[in-house]
């Protein structure tokens, strides 16, 4: 599996890749909105130096029409360089922006998909990554479980490449269901994964193996 930091915050990024085996970041506009005020690709450029090589930067164009799309993604190859995933909503012209972003030798990301459907389209158009928002689809009675199944069952069947890449999440529940569900991938946000790694329950044991471990250093 492969774990991924939801957040365009260079403070949070710094310290998730120094605890956690980060394998990716990603961003979309309303993520970036949190760190205002910078200058867009300066603070992009931040972000993919401290992705280095080994960990993949996600970056979602905004355009809404496919043309618009790719000249964005044109623009963002041209600043950061061809190895970003470029996330492109899986919209009429989003399927037509990642035909087009592949054929020229791009790398994608397809997101906010809430539907099978989407995903099927986004695989079949040559997808790397599939985004599935977990927690919207379960705010709109939607079984994400099920989607994540259902693409992973179709990935593996027809030997496809594209990764799940489950995101969205505002519980480690969530994160959970959707690796057994057969996520490849999940992108968390760090207060999320921190939370998590602060259990009462988890503080308390290793706090009592802390004491014991004292007193049995000392003999007594
Ligand atoms: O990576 C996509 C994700 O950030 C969407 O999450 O919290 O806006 O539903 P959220």
């Amino acid at each position: 599996m492969e774990l991924m930091l939801d957040t365009a915050n260079l403070e949070e990024l710094k310290t998730g890749m120094e605890f956690y085996p980060v394998d990716g970041v990603t961003t979309n506009p309303s993520i970036l909105k949190n760190d205002l005020p910078f200058d867009y690709y300066a603070h992009l450029k931040a972000i993919k130096e401290l992705c280095g090589d080994k960990r993949t930067f996600h970056v979602q164009l905004g355009a809404e029409n496919w043309q618009d799309m790719l000249e964005e993604a044109r623009e963002i190859w041209e600043k950061l360089g061809k190895d970003v995933y470029l996330k492109v909503p899986v919209t009429q012209d989003g399927v037509k922006a990642i035909k087009e972003i592949k054929g020229l030798g791009g790398r994608v990301t397809a997101t906010c998909i809430y539907h099978t459907i989407q995903g099927i389209m986004a695989i079949h158009a040559g997808a790397d990554y599939l985004a599935p928002y977990c927690n919207r689809m379960s705010d709109k009675d939607i079984d994400y479980i099920d989607v994540i199944s259902q693409l992973r069952e179709l990935i593996d069947r027809d030997g496809y490449e594209a990764k799940i890449l489950a995101a969205s999440f505002k519980n480690m529940t969530q994160v959970t269901q959707a690796i057994y569900a057969g996520a490849h991938t999940v992108t968390v946000q760090p207060a999320l994964l921190k939370s998590a790694l602060h259990s009462p329950l988890v503080t308390a044991a290793a706090e009592v193996f802390t004491k014991d471990y004292n007193r049995v250093r000392e003999g007594k």
